[in-house]
């Protein structure tokens, strides 16, 4: 494999800039440089040094363009990417209008390796690089999605969505065959190149006490597996969850009593959460993943980042695509922005990247192996334009320090602030 000198702004990351000095944990070099060999990201530093030290590498410069980590969006449906964008409904109503009908059509094999391969592209258009997706409760849309990953080298976490009640007679499955497929194809992907297996109960209002009781004992025989589900998203949702599971503590207690709280576990949302629950996600080194579009279009709330950050817990960030209105994980950190303040909160540009980026790995347990521009991670890159429109060029034009150059495009940039997408060492055709 040949060996690349990417050079440019480059923007990485030492530690978490949630927690004390967002600046100690930046590192970032106006004239940087990412040496790439076999995959994986071999040297960062200065750009004219490793230029210099390395003069058999094929060398891209990008100029004043920014060279990123890629974008790791912790939690979305690629099943969903038909109907984003929907309009006028919130949680449950829009799962039972929009969401279980175009669904239901990803029995069909063929249509789910269209919407898989479709969503892929659009992702790295977008400058993503890892998807954490949920399928559908067929198996064959488990294996569309590992399969559209895998053409491009795609690190991705996926799992089949179990739900045997509350939904239409066509999605739903049993705790039996639940429990079967999920392990046949955890045999099958889990581990296969850059594939993660998640177990995948949608949320505890479609599954019963026997099936969450099945995928925690399935868990339990693949602890290495990571497990994904929605909690407390919505307030009707919590209340639902409460006459369902009448002798539950709270909605993490409908995971934790049938084995589904765990270290490996990623809890979508996590917006109205009691003082227990919180207490508890720390305790065990739990995720929970901030979808700020959708929290904003499905008008579910407003997540305490901060809050949660100083409580201990792991944060990613996620389109939650198609419940989320955005493909870009740019718009995402942009919504993210907007939901501090109003939380009255200012996320730095430099957490905001960090949670698109490392704080995303760290939620999937993948942290120094993606969404880090450094030494060891495979070398998944995006390279962003800081001037990609007029309206972002002429602002971004005035800035005197990376930070106000960067931020124009975090809230305002799109697909065309990707200038380029590099996928383990590869780059994309897009
Ligand atoms: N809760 C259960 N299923 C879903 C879903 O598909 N999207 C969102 N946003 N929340 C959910
Ligand atoms: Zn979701």
């Amino acid at each position: 494999m040949t060996k690349h000198l990417l050079l440019g702004q480059t923007l990485g990351f030492s530690g978490n800039p949630l927690i004390g000095d967002w600046a100690d944990a930046v590192q970032f070099n106006s004239a940087g440089g990412v040496l790439i060999d076999g995959g994986m990201v071999v040297a960062t530093g200065d750009g004219p040094a490793l230029r210099a030290a390395h003069p058999d590498a094929q060398v891209v410069d990008y100029g004043a363009k920014l060279i990123s980590s890629g974008f790791v969006d912790a939690h979305m449906h690629y099943p969903q990417t038909g109907i984003i964008a929907s309009w006028g409904k919130q949680l449950i109503d829009w799962l039972n209008t929009y969401t279980f009908p175009e669904e239901a059509r990803l029995a069909d094999p063929a249509y789910a390796a269209e919407v898989a391969t479709r969503t892929v592209e659009l992702a790295v258009a977008h400058g993503t690089t890892t998807l954490t997706s949920y399928c559908t409760i067929h198996p064959c849309s488990v294996d569309a999605f590992f399969t559209a990953a895998a053409a491009r080298d795609m690190a991705v976490v996926a799992g089949k969505t179990c739900m045997d009640r509350n939904a239409p007679d066509n999605l739903r499955d049993t705790a039996q065959s639940a429990y079967d497929d999920s392990k046949a194809l955890i045999a099958r992907w889990h581990g296969k190149g850059r594939a993660t297996y998640a177990i995948t109960p949608r949320f505890s209002p479609t599954s019963t006490p026997d099936q969450l009781t099945a995928l925690g004992a399935l868990w339990a025989e693949h602890p290495d597996c990571l497990m994904q589900t929605h909690l407390s998203e919505q307030l009707p949702e919590i209340a639902w969850v409460r006459d369902l599971f009448p002798d539950a503590r709270d909605y993490l207690d409908t995971y934790e009593a049938f084995g589904l709280l765990g270290a490996r576990g990623i809890y979508g949302h996590a917006i109205h959460l009691e003082p227990r629950e919180i207490a508890r996600l720390a305790e065990v080194g739990a995720a929970v993943v901030h979808c700020p579009t959708s929290n904003a279009f499905i008008g579910s709330g407003l997540f305490d980042l901060m809050g949660l950050a100083r409580a201990g817990l792991s944060i990613g960030l996620a389109t939650d695509t198609g419940g989320g209105s955005s493909f870009s994980m740019l718009r995402t950190m942009a919504a993210a922005y907007e939901i501090g303040q109003l939380r009255g909160v200012a996320l730095h540009p430099a957490q905001l990247l960090w949670l698109a980026t490392e704080g995303s790995a760290a939620s999937l347990h993948m942290a120094g192996q993606i969404g880090h521009l450094g030494a060891g991670a495979a070398a998944d890159i995006t390279v962003l334009d800081l001037g990609s429109t007029p309206a972002i060029a002429q602002r971004s034009g005035r800035a005197n320090d990376i930070w106000d150059a960067l931020f124009p495009t975090i809230m305002m940039g799109d697909d065309r602030a990707i200038a380029d997408v590099w996928i383990a060492g590869v780059r994309q055709a897009r």
